[in-house]
């Protein structure tokens, strides 16, 4: 009989005081809602956090997330284009500001109050519209402490579409026995995990690169241990740090939730910007391609095994107390998994 991880509380657990979200239900926090350049073609819906949300950016460059249920008679803004600094519904032609108000009723003449759309806070960074559910942002869109978005250079983003609720994508980081069945990567240390603040959880973990596949191989030429440095703020988003003797990549992955089950989750691979411009120009643009490729592969495993998975329902044993702690300490945060 498996021993149950129930009282394995982290000794530095946080205290939070818990982010009231707009959208209720789902967690406070930022996520990628799209690749910025799928907005260069007009307004972008999706399911996304249980409801149809849509993103738009206005003449002047803001980007917006609102929610896509028109406050009139409930048509689809995504099928809407933007005039100035607003969304037009297609149906009759209502306009939204970035912040939701309706500004504009053409039949009406005058705008009755109180009429909107939910809104999102959102900005966009390294090729992503991010937004946040809340009112308004609890703290700004995180970045790496050490760099801005101009040291790196970043690829487009890629998305995989996981079976399984948001919460785990996060577990995966902490799932100290996945690494080696499923990735091939041996653990030096036990990982170690801290919170910066209450709404970061930061892990450091050392691998041994040990398969024989050629990508792993090919992955050894760089070195053949990889510290793994994870700020996962609130669940919902990862600045990811690879460190290998020869070399660094970043990864910065966002999971967007669509239903309790389906998780969407895009991926912006960077590397650090070459000083000289020949190098800006021709080396970092293949260099994170290649390296975009390789996470792309050795996150395939991830996707199909984690279908159906839940880790949140009491069935975690000892070995598991890392994943233990995690959802404890998201718990903390959202009240959330229940
Ligand atoms: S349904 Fe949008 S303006 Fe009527
Ligand atoms: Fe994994």
């Amino acid at each position: 009989m498996h021993e149950l991880c129930t009282d394995l509380l982290p000794s530095d657990s946080p205290r939070v005081t818990r982010q009231q979200p707009l959208l209720p239900g789902w967690p406070a926090g930022w996520f990628m809602f799209c690749p910025s350049r799928s907005l260069d073609r007009g307004p972008v819906g999706k399911l996304a956090l249980g409801q149809r949300l849509v993103a738009f950016r206005t003449a002047r460059g803001q980007a917006a997330v609102l929610g896509a249920r028109c406050a009139h008679l409930g048509a689809d803004l995504a099928g809407g284009c933007v005039v100035g600094e607003t969304l037009r519904c297609p149906f009759h032609h209502w306009q939204f500001d970035t912040h939701g108000n309706c500004v504009a009723m053409p039949a009406a003449g005058e705008v009755a109050s109180n009429v909107g759309q939910a809104a999102l806070p959102a900005v966009e960074r390294m090729g992503g519209v991010y937004c946040f559910n809340g009112r308004r942002a609890a703290y700004p869109l995180p970045f790496y402490d050490d760099l801005t978005p101009d040291h790196l250079y970043a690829s487009p983003p890629f998305r995989l579409v996981l079976e399984c609720p948001w919460y785990m994508v996060g577990a995966n980081g902490v799932d100290v026995q996945h690494f080696a069945t499923t990735h091939d990567r041996q653990l030096l240390a036990p990982p170690a995990v801290s919170h910066p603040r209450p709404e970061v959880h930061h892990v450091v973990t050392r691998f041994e690169i040990m398969g024989r596949h050629l990508r792993d191989r090919l992955t050894r030429l760089a070195g053949r241990e990889v510290q793994l440095e994870v700020h996962d703020w609130s669940g919902t988003l990862f600045l990811v740090r690879a460190t290998f003797r020869r070399t660094e990549t970043f990864g910065v992955v966002s999971v967007l939730p669509r239903t309790p089950r389906e998780t969407e989750v895009h991926v912006v691979v960077a590397v650090h910007r070459s000083s000289a411009a020949l190098g800006r120009r021709l080396f970092d643009p293949v260099n994170v391609m290649i390296r975009r490729w390789f996470i792309q592969k050795f996150l395939q495993p991830d996707v199909a095994r984690s279908a159906g998975t839940d880790c949140a329902t009491g069935r975690l044993v000892a070995a598991d107390r890392l994943m233990a702690d995690y959802f404890r300490w998201l718990h903390s945060l959202h009240g959330l998994p229940s």
